[in-house]
C-alpha cells in the first residue's frame, strides 16, 4: 500500500541545543497524533543523527540522512558511507538533491551509484528530482525530470524500484516562497507515476511514494496533498519550527 510521508529535510541548520529542542518537540507532538498509514521522517545534519535516532525508536518518527556517499569505507575524507548509515539506524537518506546537483556538481551517473549503495544496505532512498526555472518556461519541465529518471533510477529491478521513494521538487519552488500549484504538482506526480507503470508496472506505479518539495507550508499543504498523486511532501524551511511542520502533518 503507499505510504504517505512528511519529511524534514533540515538542510544545514541548528546547533546541537537547538536539534535536541526540536527533535523533543515534535516526538511531543506526535505522541498524541493518530498516523494511520502516515511516516513523519526527520533529516537532520549528520552530527545530529544519533540523538535522533536514539528518540525515533520510542517516538512516532523515522530518521533519514541528508546524503550519503556511494563506497562502504575507504579514504573519502569528510564523507560518510551507506554502512555507516545503516548501523546508526537511519532508515531513510535524501539524494539527488538540486543543491547536491547544484553545490557540488552530482550527476545523474554518480546518483545511480549512490541509489545502489543506500539499496544494498537496506535504507530508503528519496530520490529527488525537479527542473530549474528556464526549464520549465522553455516547457522542458517533463523531459527534465524523465531523464533524471532514466538515468538514475529506472536501471533498477521491480522489487529494488519498490523501495524508493520519489520527491518532486521543481528548483524555482525550493526556499522562493513561490509553491508549484497543486496543479501543476499534480500534473508532474502523474507523469512520473507514468512513467514508472511503463518501465514496471501499473500496480508497483501505484505503490511508490511520490512527495512535493518546494514552499510547501501549513497553509499550502492541504490543497497540495489532496492531489490524487500527490503522497506527501518533502519540507525544508517549514520543518525548522514545530508549530509549521506539524501544521503541514496535520494537513496529510
Ligand atoms: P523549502 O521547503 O524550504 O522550499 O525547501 C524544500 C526542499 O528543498 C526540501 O528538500
Amino acid at each position: 500500500m503507499r505510504k504517505r510521508i512528511v519529511a524534514g529535510n533540515w538542510k544545514m541548520n541548528k546547533n546541537f541545543l537547538e536539534a535536541e529542542e526540536l527533535v523533543a518537540k515534535v516526538a511531543d507532538a506526535l505522541e498524541t497524533r493518530k498516523l494511520k498509514n502516515t511516516v513523519v521522517v526527520l533529516c537532520p545534519p549528520f552530527p545530529y543523527l544519533e540523538l535522533a535516532t536514539d528518540i525515533a525508536c520510542e517516538a512516532k518518527f523515522s530518521v533519514g540522512a541528508q546524503n550519503v556517499y556511494p563506497d562502504d569505507s575507504g579514504a573519502f575524507t569528510g564523507e560518510v558511507s551507506p554502512v555507516m548509515l545503516e548501523s546508526m539506524e537511519v532508515e531513510y537518506c535524501i539524494i539527488g538533491h538540486s543543491e547536491r546537483r547544484k553545490y557540488f556538481h552530482e550527476s545523474n551517473e554518480f546518483l545511480a551509484l549512490k541509489l545502489n549503495a543506500l539499496l544494498k544496505h537496506n535504507i530508503i532512498p528519496v530520490f529527488c528530482c525537479g527542473e530549474v526555472l528556464d526549464e520549465r518556461n522553455a516547457k522542458k519541465h517533463f523531459k527534465v525530470v524523465e531523464k533524471q529518471l532514466t538515468e538514475s533510477v529506472f536501471h533498477l529491478k521491480k522489487d529494488q524500484m519498490a523501495q524508493v521513494v520519489i520527491a518532486y521538487e521543481p528548483v524555482w519552488a525550493i526556499g522562493t516562497g513561490v509553491n508549484a500549484t497543486p496543479a501543476q504538482a499534480q500534473e508532474m506526480h502523474a507523469f512520473i507515476r507514468g512513467l514508472i507503470a511503463k518501465k514496471y508496472s501499473k500496480k508497483l506505479a501505484d505503490e511508490i511514494s511520490i512527495l512535493y518539495g518546494g514552499s510547501c507550508n501549513a497553509k499550502n499543504a492541504a490543497e497540495l496533498f489532496s492531489n490524487p498523486d500527490v503522497d506527501g511532501g518533502l519540507i525544508g524551511g517549514a520543518s525548522l519550527k514545530e508549530d509549521d511542520f506539524m501544521g503541514i502533518i496535520d494537513s496529510l
